[in-house]
């Protein structure tokens, strides 16, 4: 039997009442399509966690400016619904432009600070458009479980402050980022770059690399590990380097803690973003007693 299609929030409301009804746990996984294995890890999550899993499909056009690319974002959607039956989703919800966004629409989201930074600087509507419309995909859906990909670990910590801030009661997951063989993140804007493109975009995750590296031999100074992933970028069009906290995405005076050390560079006419996590061992410049020094020394761990 081929996985429903559900196309309007009060379908999809019902379709989960009566799994909740059942007893049985939901996990979503929001996508915009074109999908890809970085897709694919978060469904596999849900399927395996939860009895019944939904895949949401729609290109939000609240998260595209006019001059950005929401017309020729890639749609793929009969790849897509093989991929997610493959895998064992059990519904897809792909909702009309006309039942998300009624005439006169006038309700937006915006997750103050967290939003402000990285792609907030450049794409000042991104977030309040990514926030309204996981909200929409949660009324509807009504998931105990929803899951997102650490490649977009801005819009992450913008959902799980949402999330705490307005008491939905959902689990947020986060899952690592799937990177070809070579290194690149996973994409569905990959698909725009020429095989010259391609190459030049591998820069970003070999830069990000660098910084990681970096921090793990104990480098603290932000504009040191800035200055160095951006002498690796040199060729691309950066758009920004950031070291930052990784809950609050807000700027930091020096590295401690979890930070996020994230990238966004133009490749010819396509942007693409990236970045690495890591947890800095407490130490006696962080304020934190040091117990047992030797014991600390294993609790380093590149995310
Ligand atoms: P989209 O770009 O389709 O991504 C859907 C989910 O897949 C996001 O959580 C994203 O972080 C995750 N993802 C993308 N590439 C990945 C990779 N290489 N490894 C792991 N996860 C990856 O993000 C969106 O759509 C939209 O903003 C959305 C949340 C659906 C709201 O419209």
């Amino acid at each position: 039997m081929s996985v429903p299609i559900i196309k309007s929030p009060r379908a999809m409301r019902q379709w989960t009442f009566e799994q909740r009804c059942a007893g049985r746990t939901v996990g979503l996984v929001p996508t915009m399509g074109g999908l890809h294995e970085g897709h694919a890890s978060l469904m596999r999550e849900s399927v395996s966690c939860n009895d019944v899993s939904v895949l949401s499909i729609f290109v939000n056009p609240a998260q595209f400016a006019p001059h950005e690319d929401f017309d020729r974002y890639p749609r793929t959607f009969e790849a897509d619904l093989a991929l997610a039956e493959g895998i064992g989703i059990d519904a897809v919800y792909a909702p009309t432009s006309s039942s998300m966004y009624g005439q006169d629409f006038a309700s937006y989201l915006t997750v103050e600070r967290v939003q402000d930074g990285l792609c907030g600087g450049s794409r000042p509507h991104f977030f309040r458009g990514v926030a309204t419309v996981v909200t929409k995909l949660f009324n509807a859906v009504l998931p105990h479980r929803a899951y997102f990909g650490q490649k977009d670990a801005q819009q992450c910590a913008v959902i799980k402050r949402m999330v705490r801030d307005l008491d939905f009661d959902i689990e947020v997951v986060e899952l690592p980022i799937v990177r070809d063989a070579d290194g690149l993140a996973l994409s569905s804007r990959n698909q725009y770059l020429s095989s010259a493109e391609r190459l030049e975009a591998l820069n970003l995750s070999k830069a990000l690399a660098r910084g990681l590296e970096l921090m793990q031999r104990g480098e603290r100074d932000i504009r040191r590990i800035e200055e160095a992933v951006r002498a690796e970028l040199a060729d691309l069009d950066i758009d920004y380097v950031a070291v930052v906290d990784a809950d609050s995405i807000e700027p930091l005076a020096v590295a401690q803690g979890n930070v996020l050390l994230a990238a966004a560079a133009h490749v010819g006419a396509t942007r693409l973003i990236d970045n690495v996590k890591y947890t800095f061992p407490e130490s006696a410049a962080d304020g934190f007693p040091r117990a047992d020094s030797r014991k600390r020394e294993y609790a380093i761990s590149a995310k």
